[in-house]
C-alpha cells in the first residue's frame, strides 16, 4: 500500500511508462511498457553530449472527483522551445497533450487522493537516442513520458526553507541556456548545490551571471517576493520562464495585487515582507532565511548577511496565492482562466 501522507519527491516505479522514438523524419507508435528500462544505444548523443530536454507537470484528483492536468499546452511550447535549441525533433502539442492524458490514466491507481496536498507528477523526457561519436544534431529521438506520485518537495507543504546565495557559481551562462529545461543545467548546478546542502541549507539561490547583483532564480524554481501588495519576480534572460510564476503573476493580479517583473537587485531583499520559490514541484514554498556571504563556501557568521523573512509557517499573501492556485488545481475554485485539462 502506498503510504500517501509521506511521498516527498522521489522516484517511485508506477505502472506504465510510454515511449515513442522519431527516425527517418517521423514519430512511430507510443508503445506503453511495465519496465521503465529502456533500450538505449551507448552511443546515444543524450548521454555524451547531454542532447536533452525534459518538462515537469502534474495531474490533481479534485474535490469533485475530477482530474485535472495543470496547464499542459504551456509545457508542450517550453518543451519545443528547449528542443529546438538543441536541435532536437519535437512531438507535436497535440502528441504531447495526448501523451500527458494516457500516462494518467495508465496509472491511475499512482494518482494521490484529494485531500492529501499531493498529486501525479508527469515527466515528459526528450532525448537525442541515435548513436553518434562528434559533436552533431541527433538524427533520431526518444520521446518518454513518465510519472510518479508526489507529495512536498521539501519538508511538508508550505515548510519553509533557507537558502545561500551561490556567489562564487552560476547555473547559466550570460548568453547561455538557462532559459530552456535542460538537463545539462541541473548537473552544472549540483556541485553548488551539493556545498549548500552540506551547510544544512535546503536550496541555492543563483544572481545574473553577467554582474552578480541581481537575483536570477533558484536551483529549481522561481523566486518572488512581496511587498506591500506587490508581486516582484526577476525579468531575466537566465532563468526558466516558470509556468507556476506566470500563473501566480496572473493570480495576483486577479487578487488585486500589483504584479512587477523586472531586474531585482540583491539588496532588495531587505525590502521584501515575504519571499518564496515557485515551481511545479515546489508550488509555493516559503523561504525563512536568504544568506548572502562573499563565497558558498564562508562559514564564518562575521561574514554574512542575513536576510530573514519568515520565522515559521508562511506568509499571509504567498499563502493566499498559495490557496488560490491549488483551489484551481484541487478544482475547488472555479477555473476562470481555463488552465486545467480534465482527463
Ligand atoms: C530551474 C527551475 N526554475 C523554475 C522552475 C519552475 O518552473 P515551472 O513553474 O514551469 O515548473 C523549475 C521547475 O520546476 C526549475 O527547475
Amino acid at each position: 500500500m502506498m503510504d500517501w501522507n509521506n511521498l516527498g519527491f522521489r522516484y517511485r516505479k508506477t505502472a506504465k511508462i510510454l515511449c515513442c522514438r522519431y527516425s527517418n523524419g517521423s514519430w512511430g507508435e507510443i508503445e506503453s511498457t511495465t519496465d521503465d528500462n529502456i533500450s538505449l544505444s551507448a552511443f546515444a548523443g543524450a548521454l555524451h553530449y547531454s542532447i536533452e530536454c525534459f518538462e515537469g507537470l502534474k495531474a490533481f484528483r479534485g474535490q469533485d472527483g475530477k482530474i485535472r492536468i495543470f496547464r499542459p499546452d504551456e509545457n508542450a511550447r517550453r518543451l519545443k522551445s528547449s528542443a529546438d535549441f538543441i536541435g532536437l525533433p519535437c512531438p507535436s502539442e497535440e502528441m504531447f497533450i495526448e501523451m500527458c492524458a494516457r500516462i494518467v490514466k495508465e496509472n491511475i491507481d499512482f494518482l494521490p487522493p484529494y485531500g492529501l496536498n499531493a498529486s501525479l507528477y508527469i515527466r515528459p523526457t526528450l532525448i537525442g537516442s541515435n548513436p553518434q561519436l562528434g559533436v552533431q544534431f541527433a538524427k533520431e529521438a526518444t520521446f518518454l513520458m513518465l510519472c510518479a506520485p508526489v507529495g512536498a518537495y521539501t519538508g511538508g507543504a508550505l515548510e519553509p526553507c533557507n537558502v545561500a546565495i551561490a556567489r562564487n557559481y552560476d547555473r547559466a551562462a550570460t548568453y547561455g541556456t538557462g532559459r530552456f529545461k535542460l538537463g545539462g543545467n541541473y548537473a552544472a548546478s549540483l556541485y553548488s548545490l551539493g556545498i549548500a546542502q552540506k551547510q544544512g541549507y535546503k536550496a541555492t539561490l543563483y544572481l545574473d551571471p553577467q554582474t552578480h547583483t541581481l537575483i536570477d532564480e533558484y536551483n529549481s524554481s522561481n523566486f518572488f517576493g512581496i511587498k506591500g501588495n506587490t508581486y516582484v519576480t526577476p525579468l531575466s534572460d537566465t532563468i526558466l520562464p516558470s509556468i507556476t510564476n506566470k500563473t501566480l503573476e496572473a493570480v495576483a493580479k486577479a487578487q488585486g495585487m500589483t504584479v512587477e517583473r523586472r531586474a531585482v537587485p540583491v539588496e532588495e531583499l531587505s525590502e521584501f515582507e515575504e519571499v518564496g520559490e515557485c515551481g511545479t514541484a515546489v508550488v509555493i514554498t516559503p523561504v525563512s532565511y536568504i544568506d548572502d556571504k562573499p563565497a558558498l563556501e564562508v562559514t564564518d557568521p562575521a561574514q554574512i548577511k542575513r536576510y530573514t523573512f519568515v520565522t515559521e509557517g508562511c506568509g499571509p499573501k504567498s499563502l493566499k496565492l498559495y490557496r488560490h492556485i491549488t483551489g484551481i488545481q484541487y478544482g475547488e475554485l472555479d477555473d476562470t482562466f481555463g488552465w486545467c485539462l480534465i482527463v
